[in-house]
């Protein structure tokens, strides 16, 4: 839509009970000014967060506004687009090198009294729940060291934990992931590093009672692709996927791998538990290939949507075991949970 909206006292059809109170907060991308690049793709929007807000007396109001991150502020003063492709800095005009470009598009995320919107190629940045206003990009008080953190946090319901990783952490295309622990209070008790089996698109993970895991799947960034101008990712069939498993309090130096198909890619997980004799269930919605043709095409895979295969998806495996391969069973139908 391009456009702030700020709307109160919305036309209500019946009554709006008064015990049905709280906000409803949804994030999408919204470009403020037509892309660079006439082929960019709808993930590059700005992010534009909006809540619906129900009042607990009878009325209720709908507000919409764009997180001024550094590049929409940038752009703003500009007029203009100017930055490039999809998640490639190296295609960015000359004047915001070193700009943080995320566009904090993909999830609100409330944890601690806070609601950050999260991108994962990019620190999220904090908004204020009531006003929408953006308070900036947010890094734990100074705490956090990874430069990315991923929209699709867990929160341990029992806890009051926030558990989140950021993967190239430290730059692009890096084998870098960071796995943090953030309190109830809303502080970062935990920031540990480890080393991806390769640089992954990493959009999702999961946490069970005792464990974290960590699904690599073979859509990979190439440094060199990326300063010559390419896309950031392409799909490759022939690699295998993986699946790390640390304990969730752990060190990362406990990390084991257990290697999954090739060729295979999911972006979202249902959950993960452990069963009575200890084995670890890890549930997503897996296709044969990349879900997405702006990175299927550019990989070289022409593969219509007929051809694409997928099922919900459990894989198996024994957490105490030294690594090994996962134990797959097909548990339901197509689907990505969005
Ligand atoms: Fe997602």
């Amino acid at each position: 839509m391009g456009q702030e909206v700020e709307l109160r006292g919305l036309k209500v059809e019946g009554e709006l009970p008064a015990e049905v109170r709280g906000s409803f907060y949804r994030a999408v991308p919204d470009p403020a000014f037509p892309p660079m690049f006439d082929n960019d793709h709808t993930l590059s929007g700005d992010g534009m967060v909006s809540r619906l807000s129900f009042n607990g007396d009878g009325t209720a109001d709908f507000i919409m506004k764009f997180v001024e991150t550094a590049r929409y502020k940038a752009e703003k003063a500009a007029g203009k687009a100017l930055f490039g492709k999809y998640r490639n800095p190296f295609t960015d005009d000359a004047s915001v090198q070193g700009v943080d470009r995320t566009v904090a598009n993909t999830t609100p995320v409330w944890h601690a009294g806070r609601l950050l919107m999260a991108k994962e190629d990019g620190r999220p940045y904090r908004v204020d729940p009531k006003t929408l206003e953006t308070l900036g990009s947010y890094d734990f008080g100074g705490a956090l060291k990874s430069e990315t953190m991923t929209a699709h946090v867990r929160i341990d319901a029992d806890t009051g934990e926030l558990f989140f990783y950021g993967y190239e952490a430290d730059g692009q295309a890096s084998t870098k992931v960071a796995y943090c622990v953030v309190a109830p209070d809303g502080t970062l008790k935990s920031e540990q590093w480890f080393d991806a089996p390769y640089c992954a698109m990493m959009h999702d993970f999961t946490i069970s009672e005792n464990y974290a895991l960590f699904p690599i799947y073979p859509t990979t960034a190439d440094l060199d692709r990326l300063k010559a101008g390419g896309e950031h990712w392409h799909h490759e069939p022939e690699l295998d996927s993986w699946l790390g498993v640390m304990p969730r309090y752990g060190d990362v130096s406990e990390i084991k791998w257990f290697k999954g198909p090739k060729g295979c890619h999911s972006y979202h997980m249902m959950n993960a538990w452990e069963d009575a004799d200890g084995m670890l269930h890890f549930d997503a919605c897996l296709n044969n290939t990349n879900a997405f043709a702006f990175i299927r095409e550019p990989s070289g895979i022409q593969m219509g949507p007929q051809d694409m295969k997928g099922a919900l998806t459990r894989w198996t495996v024994d957490p105490k075991a030294d690594g090994g391969e996962v134990v797959e069973t097909i548990i339901g139908p197509p689907g990505i949970f969005r």
